[in-house]
């Protein structure tokens, strides 16, 4: 179960993000990111958010820990952008906070070294959940306290806008070509090894248990959220054994950027045009 939270100041906009995520300072004293209920990528974005950070956190994947934030949106009638005001007032009630990591940076793969053992976790995870979020135009990876942490997962878990291809998708091969850790020579091998039989039943239950009935209530064409959860480990339990064959980390799009200099990363330096 999340814990419960409820908001107590909105700080300010995280402009970056497409779906207009705030800083919050919260009941338990906490500061947190909040994702709102009422932002254009709707709740199943938020639904997605808990079950992929939930199953990172469980399979052992550094994600800040995601909490139940109630907000009244009174809170937001001092705020002076219009934006956020109207953001606030149609997010009224339960909502989605991640712990705010203070000075954390966007990650950066010129500049910070992942070995090939955590690059293959972490592209494994993405292949199970389907995340297409973590290319290096947009890691959506944070390094904290010379970390690495998993952030931004509401656009994994696609085949949910799309019930009856689920089953299906889980046999589409998952193209990492272009993911931020792709250039770290990921050990996927290994990472299907370790993590994979991890992905069980009882795992996905408790997950999927964290999502609030509220987000899964009046999904079409299924009878209630135990239904829902029920179609959700299904598809990810489906996705877990097959996950390693079907990752392609094929050639990267010439625009990809260029290595970091060896006095940089500690890696020794590849000759240019010398295959990957
Ligand atoms: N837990 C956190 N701690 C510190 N900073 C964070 C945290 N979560 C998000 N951020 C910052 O806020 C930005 C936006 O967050 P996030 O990527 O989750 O939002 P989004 O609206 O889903 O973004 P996108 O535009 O990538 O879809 C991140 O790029 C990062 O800089
Ligand atoms: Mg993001």
């Amino acid at each position: 179960m999340l814990r419960e939270t409820s908001a107590t100041r909105y700080v300010t906009p995280l402009r970056e993000g497409g779906s207009l995520p705030g800083i919050v300072e919260a009941d338990d004293l906490g500061t947190y990111v909040m994702k709102f209920t009422g932002a254009g990528q709707g709740r199943k974005s938020l639904v997605a958010e808990v079950i992929c950070g939930g199953l990172a956190r469980r399979l052992g994947l550094r994600v800040p820990e995601l909490v139940r934030m109630t907000l009244d949106p009174v809170i937001g009638l001092a705020e002076p952008d219009q934006e956020v005001q109207e953001l606030l007032k149609a997010s009224g009630g339960l909502n989605l906070g991640m712990d705010f990591l203070p000075g954390s940076l966007g990650f950066d793969p010129l500049a910070f070294q992942v070995s090939a053992e955590e690059a293959g976790r972490v592209v494994w995870f993405d292949a199970l959940v389907n995340n297409v979020d973590r290319s290096w135009r947009n890691p959506n990876l944070l390094v904290w306290h010379g970390d690495l942490w998993l952030i931004d997962h509401g656009a994994a878990l696609i085949w949910h806008h799309n019930w009856p291809a689920a089953t299906a998708s889980a046999a589409r091969p998952y193209d990492a070509s272009d993911h931020a850790l792709a250039p770290f020579g990921p050990d996927l091998a290994a990472a299907a090894a370790d993590l994979g039989p991890l992905v069980t039943d009882d795992l996905l239950a408790e997950t999927l248990a964290d999502v609030p009935d509220e987000w899964l209530v009046d999904e079409p064409g299924f009878a209630g959220p135990d239904a829902v959860r029920a179609a959700y480990a299904e598809a990810l339990a489906a996705r877990a054994p097959t996950g390693h064959d079907r990752i392609t980390l094929g050639a990267p799009t010439a625009d990809r950027p260029s290595r970091a200099p060896g006095w940089l990363t500690g890696r020794p330096e590849r000759k240019s045009g010398a295959a990957r």
